[in-house]
């Protein structure tokens, strides 16, 4: 039997948010947030719920350590909400706000249990976005001093730290798809946006590294590889379009210091900017952007497969056959980790990468005892840890997998709807039930391997592979 064994010290942890997980959204003076507004407007949210409760993290964050504690994690990727901290996202910092996370980091320590805080994960304060919010440049500054605040108050105990949380979805889902808050349709403000979240991120770690002694600072960002459906070269040109589009615009800034060329030109050829020189880029931003980082965060869920369409313009392809997708639609391609980790060492050596968002999203009823068997997701994560494994065994400097997620969250757009957690929540009691993956997953933390046998036998049959 196949056993994949992790380097000892490799990093275990869980991932969640904010906006997802806590709650509180109006408690002990914390601001309204972009997603607490967006969310409000009829139809924006798939569900029609709202993220005001979520799963109540604020209140019940030390049973939610106790879980972490039972899962034997080493590390909690968790987010900082801007707008608690500082509920007009400048000026004066909300102490309750901080008090709230200086708790969390005490209680997460004394569980033997790593903080790994991200800066950003997407929930703006409403009153930043009330003056332009990301396509100002001074929202930019504002995110430094936040990061200073922060980094000011618990930096002390927080080695571990992380600016922004896929900025391509901020930029692009919340500024040109409009799918995300604030809602926006707007392709030149998203470039706009980017650039500002990216030059954020660049100062934010400038600050981070002056507040807090040995700190490791890194960013998260999503990736994909790209395929084309053919080798015919209109497909091929439509899989270097999407490339560029969604993970060289990150990669190219944040480790070169530039802009990759063919995409430029690709925003130019559509009227996205006016020309490759992009006015928002004042002297030194780069700099501050490709300032060397102590690690980056990748977040995995699938790939993407392009192909060109009639007009020649590129067009994803649908994904395979319904059996190989999860609840969000998108395919299980475990592969996919496996090649972004080689790509990625490859194309832009980042010193130490850790797998910062991983898992799927599948909806398992209880059974008649309670049980959950989310099967699916064992088989999910089984297949991407062997997948991250097999990158680690070919030289990527991978130094820890935090599983997405921890509990069934506010999934964004889709609501409460899509079940990405180890845990699920009971909608009115907020009572954390296990799965079996939570089960399984603590096998796999304990035996830091990943194996054949460690899931535990599917909605009660035997397991004959196991004789
Ligand atoms: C990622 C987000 C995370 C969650 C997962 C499913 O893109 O960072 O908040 O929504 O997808």
């Amino acid at each position: 039997m196949r056993k994949d064994i992790f380097p000892e010290g490799f990093l275990w942890g869980v991932a969640t948010s904010a906006q997802q997980v806590e709650g509180g959204a109006r408690e002990d003076g914390r601001g309204e947030s972009i997603w607490d507004r967006f969310a409000a407007i009829p139809g924006k949210i798939a569900d029609g719920s709202h993220p005001g409760i979520a799963c109540d993290h604020y209140h019940l964050w030390r049973e939610d350590i106790e879980l972490m504690r039972h899962l034997g994690l080493g590390a909690y990727r968790f987010s900082i909400s801007w707008p608690r901290v500082l509920p007009q996202g400048r000026g004066f910092a909300n102490l309750a706000g901080l008090d709230f996370y200086d708790a969390l980091v005490d209680g997460l320590l004394e569980a033997g249990i790593r903080p790994f805080p991200t800066l950003y994960h997407w929930d703006l304060p409403q009153a930043l976005q009330d003056r332009g919010g990301w396509s100002d440049r001074d929202t930019a500054a504002a995110f430094a001093h936040y990061a200073a605040v922060v980094a000011g108050r618990l930096g002390d105990r927080v080695k571990c730290w992380t600016t922004h949380n896929e900025p391509w979805c901020a930029a692009t889902l919340g500024h040109e798809e409009g799918h995300h808050a604030p809602g926006h349709r707007d392709p030149a403000e998203a470039l706009r946006v980017a650039h500002h979240l990216l030059l954020s991120h660049g100062w934010a770690a400038e600050v981070i590294r002056r507040e807090v002694a040995d700190a490791e600072v890194g960013i998260v960002l999503i990736h994909s590889p790209v395929h084309a459906a053919t080798d015919c070269a209109a497909d091929r040109d439509a899989a270097r379009w999407f490339d560029g589009f969604f993970n060289r615009w990150y990669l190219d800034p944040v480790f070169r210091g530039s802009y990759p060329a063919d995409a430029v030109a690709d925003r130019v050829a559509r009227g996205h900017l006016a020309g490759p020189e992009m006015p928002f880029v004042a002297a030194g931003d780069l700099a501050a952007i490709s300032q060397p980082l102590d690690f980056l965060g990748l977040n995995y869920y699938s790939r993407v497969v392009m192909r060109a369409d009639a007009d020649g313009r590129p067009a994803a392809v649908p994904p395979a056959p319904a059996g190989e997708l999860t609840d969000m639609g998108w395919e299980v391609y475990p592969r996919g980790l496996q090649e972004s980790l080689l790509r990625i060492h490859r194309d832009y050596a980042p010193r130490k990468i850790y797998i910062t968002e991983n898992g799927a999203a599948y909806d398992d009823p209880a059974g008649a005892a309670g049980r959950i068997a989310d099967t699916r997701r064992i088989d999910y994560l089984r297949a991407h840890l062997q997948a991250a494994h097999g990158a680690l065994a070919q030289g990527v400097p991978l130094a820890g997998y935090f599983l997405w997620s921890l509990l069934d969250n506010f999934e964004w757009g889709y609501g409460y709807g899509m079940r990405f957690g180890l845990f699920a929540v009971d909608p009115q009691t907020r009572q954390r039930m296990p799965k079996d993956s939570a089960h399984w997953y603590r096998d796999v933390v304990a035996a830091n391997a990943v194996d054949e046998a460690t899931s535990p036998p599917s909605r009660g049959e035997s397991r004959a592979s196991d004789a």
